[in-house]
């Protein structure tokens, strides 16, 4: 199996998409020149290619890629290369209207956009192996070739009759019997008992609420079939060059994959991001979702990972699509390569002329090589030389693990819940649950509820809806064992099938957490607040909780943290905590207020032994470790000065700091301890 240092070779990685297809011969000369400059390592081509390379059905046009693969060599730039087969060409959907896609409705989603393929599509499947094929065996051995780029952002979900198929093999081998699905489903329920397995179809449009186990399946399914699609590419890629990384790049926090299994599957992890650059600055939403996405990727990858897009500055998808103020890419970069990125690339290299993306921004915008843009593109590839030799290869500690599952997101987002505002919707717990931890820079990796977290102090789960006996388990074994568990409301309400546990909650959580019974689930209504008696606020939820007895040494009763202040729930436990084996679990039954949050969140570290990265930090300084280098980044709209306790050195300028760094807006340092017998006396210094 190939690895990312295959790729990178040591150094950090720099560069774009680059789709050469879309100009004549004479501007690539100008690309290659202008890559040098800007210090560009790495050009993904041929992400959209496959109706140059194949402009007729099996028909083979590789001249151009040829070309251009040799005048990236030439300049000393590796090659990302992509298969073709994330937009079929036309010629596909016309000839062989099965390969398109269709909707729940049963309509066609046709050609003349992208992403128009049915993942179950024998025809498909069969067009795309052979396009990769020999793509493969044509540039297998290629210098330039530093690693493959499957597809592109994964995602297409379809209802057809070639689907409906595929998913009953897929269903036949995940239940054996149709007893077993009958079950599984509840379909006792409705009067929807399948008589044949040829009956099951996908969720199409229905009269009223779908079944929420077959809904859960489908997602679950089409994640697998479209995973189908990428393993098949990648075992050709791999069979032609062993040595060379597969990637695929993942959307950021995206519903439409079981992120854990893919990335398992890849020999390297990359994402995508594009954050709003007209976000409200003074709230820190946009960059804790950045950090989240980073430490979410990081976590897929367990070790270093790619930026494999952003944008130079604006997009083009938005209603308003503004640019990047001066400083923020960089900005925004250097929280990417400070959470463990290897890499950092763009979409694209140079902006088309045509086509409905031509005014999203690039490395290369229409302004040129003289506009702001590109200097500012090419000042970053700079830094990034400097920093290669000290980052390349290095990873981030992290003391704290959020549990995360797609079947648990999946599961969540059902209709007919308790409540179905958007407050109470799992990404959103997910990122308000994490943003908590990244404010006071206490670094956390995600895990998956059945993996192994054992090497951290403490897990949160902001809300695990769903889980499996193996992941109750896991969790139980961790806090008896030593660990500290955060939990927050509704977890553990439904087994692996969607089905409620008999309780409610599930008794094993119960007990860990020291309830006897959840009475209710109390939902509040949209902007609705609760007081706790404790001086925080709850909102989204709130729960009847009946606390266990003292139960012994094993298990004594939950200590009550804070009760509801008022509303219906007034003087009932909202916070607990209870003493477990040799550990610790609290619960979390609304959602506190960000401060309280916060203040929870970073108490019951402490008391388990973690602490964040820089406690001097101001709200809105990230403080990041990666290898030797500590970050600091400052999301404030203002300069702020961030005292030090010991003497560093400024990675990017060689400068020693030793009371205070100071940050202007968007500013950033990179520093590393100075070694004791290479201290001087120096004054603190500002970094831009
Ligand atoms: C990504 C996609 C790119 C480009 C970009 C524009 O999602 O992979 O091909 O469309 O968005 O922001
Ligand atoms: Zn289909």
């Amino acid at each position: 199996m190939a690895r990312l240092t295959d790729a990178t070779r040591g150094r950090l990685l720099f560069g774009g998409d680059y789709n050469p297809e879309q100009w004549p011969e004479e501007v690539w000369h100008e690309d290659v020149r202008l890559m040098r400059e800007a210090g560009v390592t790495l050009a993904t081509v041929g992400v959209f290619s496959w109706a140059t390379l194949e402009p007729h059905p099996g028909v083979r046009n590789f001249g151009w890629l040829d070309t251009v693969l040799g005048l990236l060599h030439d300049a000393g730039i590796g090659v990302c290369l992509a298969t073709p087969t994330a937009s079929p060409p036309p010629w596909l959907g016309a000839r062989y209207p099965e390969t398109l896609p269709r909707d729940e409705t049963g309509a066609t989603v046709w050609y003349g956009s992208r992403n128009q393929f049915c993942a179950s599509s024998p025809v498909y499947r069969e067009h795309a192996a052979r396009i990769t094929e020999d793509l493969a065996r044509r540039y297998a051995g290629h210098p330039a070739l530093r690693m493959w780029h499957v597809n592109n952002e994964y995602g297409t979900v379809c209802y057809c009759d070639t689907s409906a198929r595929h998913f009953r093999t897929w269903l036949r081998a995940r239940y054996r019997t149709l007893d077993a699905l009958n079950d599984a489903w509840g379909t006792a329920f409705w009067s929807q008992r399948y008589d044949s397995w040829e009956e099951i179809i996908p969720p199409r449009r229905a009269q009223y609420l779908h079944n929420p186990a077959q809904r859960l399946d489908f997602r679950r399914f089409t994640s697998d079939a479209l995973l189908e699609c990428f393993t098949a590419e990648r075992d050709i890629l791999a069979a032609h060059t062993p040595g060379i990384p597969v990637t695929t790049n993942f959307m950021p926090l995206f519903a439409g994959q079981d992120g854990w299994r893919w990335a398992a599957e890849e020999d390297v992890v990359s994402v995508d991001i594009y954050p709003d650059p007209a976000a409200d600055p003074s709230d820190l939403a946009g960059p804790a979702h950045g950090a989240l996405v980073a430490d979410l990727t990081r976590s897929q990858a367990r070790g270093p990972w790619l930026l494999m897009e952003q944008a130079a500055s604006a997009v083009n998808f938005r209603r308003v699509n503004r640019p990047k103020p001066a400083g923020q890419m960089r900005q925004w970069s250097y929280q990417f390569l400070a959470r463990g990125a290897d890499g950092l690339c763009f979409f694209q290299w140079r902006a088309s002329r045509q086509g409905s993306e031509k005014f999203h921004s690039a490395m290369l915008p229409h302004a040129g090589e003289r506009s702001r843009t590109f200097q500012h593109v090419r000042a970053l590839g700079h830094e990034l030389h400097t920093l290669s030799p000290r980052l390349a290869g290095t990873t981030v500690p992290a003391d704290v693990a959020v549990l995360h599952d797609w079947h648990a997101w999946w599961a969540s987002e059902q209709p007919g819940r308790p409540s179905s505002d958007e407050s109470t919707a799992y990404p959103r717990l997910l990122a308000t649950w994490h943003r908590a931890l990244w404010e006071q820079n206490l670094t956390c990796d995600f895990a998956h509820p059945e993996a192994s977290y054992h090497g951290y102090r403490m897990v949160v789960v902001p809300q695990l809806y769903l889980m499996t006996d193996a992941a109750l388990d896991r969790l139980t074994a961790y806090v008896r064992g030593g660990g500290t568990l955060v939990c927050g409301f509704f977890t553990a309400v439904a087994d692996g099938d969607d089905r409620v546990r008999p309780g409610g909650v599930d008794r094993r959580l119960r007990e860990l957490l020291g309830l006897a019974t959840v009475h209710e689930w109390w939902p509040l209504q949209p902007g609705e607040t609760v007081p706790l008696d404790n001086g925080a606020t709850g909102s989204a939820w709130s729960e009847d909780l009946e606390l266990a007895p003292h139960g012994g040494p094993s298990a004594p009763a939950a200590e009550i943290l804070a009760r509801y202040g008022g509303g219906e729930l007034a003087g009932r436990p909202a916070l607990t905590r209870a003493r477990r084996g040799k550990g610790t679990a609290y619960y979390v039954s609304t959602l506190p207020d960000p401060a309280s949050l916060r203040a929870l969140l970073g108490e019951a570290a402490r008391a388990a032994g973690a602490g964040p990265v820089l406690p001097q930090a101001p709200l809105g300084v990230e403080a990041v470790r990666r290898g030797e280098a500590l970050f600091l980044i400052n999301h404030t709209r203002q300069q702020v000065t961030v005292p030090l306790h010991h003497p560093h050195t400024d990675l990017l300028t060689g400068r020693a700091v030793t009371a205070s760094v100071t940050l202007g807006r968007h500013g950033v340092a990179v520093l590393t301890p100075t070694p004791k017998e290479n201290r001087t006396c120096a004054e603190g210094v500002s970094a831009p």
